[in-house]
């Protein structure tokens, strides 16, 4: 393995490795000390998030960041997968009067919050602070805490912040029991020279 960007990196200065390695040593962070984050470190937070993959790019999303500590404490009250006491929460929320009105639609709205707040967690990995997806809380009690119209729709908390323990990297199951090639349960790859 080398750090030397790699020729067909289309960022210089990043390779392909050093990218693999920022996105694998990710793990969920539930402690987080009391280190404030510094707006232009929010910037970028936002920056990487709004950058995420969505379907038609129809950014069918909308996100509220929660920052006031008598924001996060109300918040927590309403979200019991919200550990410790983060220094910013974002809530990620479908925006569902964007797009069509099919129900399908409803799912690829979820998909494309969901890839932002990973996006989000990366970025947020990347400067060195820790964070957490959260399905679990109460959305109707943050609709209301919060001013959410009708048509803005909760669907993931992203608390964040400056770890206070050291990140625990979670198992991974075993490459060949969810990971075919070509059809379904062969686990040989064909190799492919051409
Ligand atoms: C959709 C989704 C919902 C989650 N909800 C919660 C939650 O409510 N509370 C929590 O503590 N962790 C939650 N997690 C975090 C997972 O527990 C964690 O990502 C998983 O254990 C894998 O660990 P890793 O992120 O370190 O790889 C959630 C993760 C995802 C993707």
């Amino acid at each position: 393995m080398t750090d030397e960007p790699s020729p067909d990196s289309p960022v210089p200065g990043i390779a392909p490795e050093q990218f693999l390695r920022m996105i694998t040593t990710r793990s969920v962070m539930r402690t987080y000390s009391e280190r404030p984050i510094a707006p232009q470190v929010v910037d970028a937070l936002l920056q990487g998030m709004e950058s995420a993959p969505n379907a038609a790019n129809t950014q069918a999303w909308s996100f509220v960041v929660v920052q006031d500590p008598r924001n996060i404490r109300r918040l927590r009250s309403f979200a019991p997968g919200v550990f410790g006491v983060p220094a910013l929460v974002v809530m990620a929320c479908t925006d569902n009067s964007r797009g069509l009105e099919e129900e399908a639609d409803k799912a690829a709205r979820s998909m494309c919050v969901a890839m932002a707040v990973e996006n989000l967690l990366l970025t947020a990995h990347a400067h060195g602070l820790g964070g957490c997806p959260v399905h679990s809380f109460r959305p109707e009690a943050l609709r209301l805490l919060f001013d959410l119209p009708s048509s803005i729709e909760p669907v993931l908390l992203a608390p964040i912040g400056y770890p206070a323990s050291e990140p625990r990297p979670s198992r991974r199951r075993a490459r060949k029991e969810f990971i075919s090639y070509e059809t379904y349960g062969q686990h040989t790859p064909v190799s492919r020279t051409r």
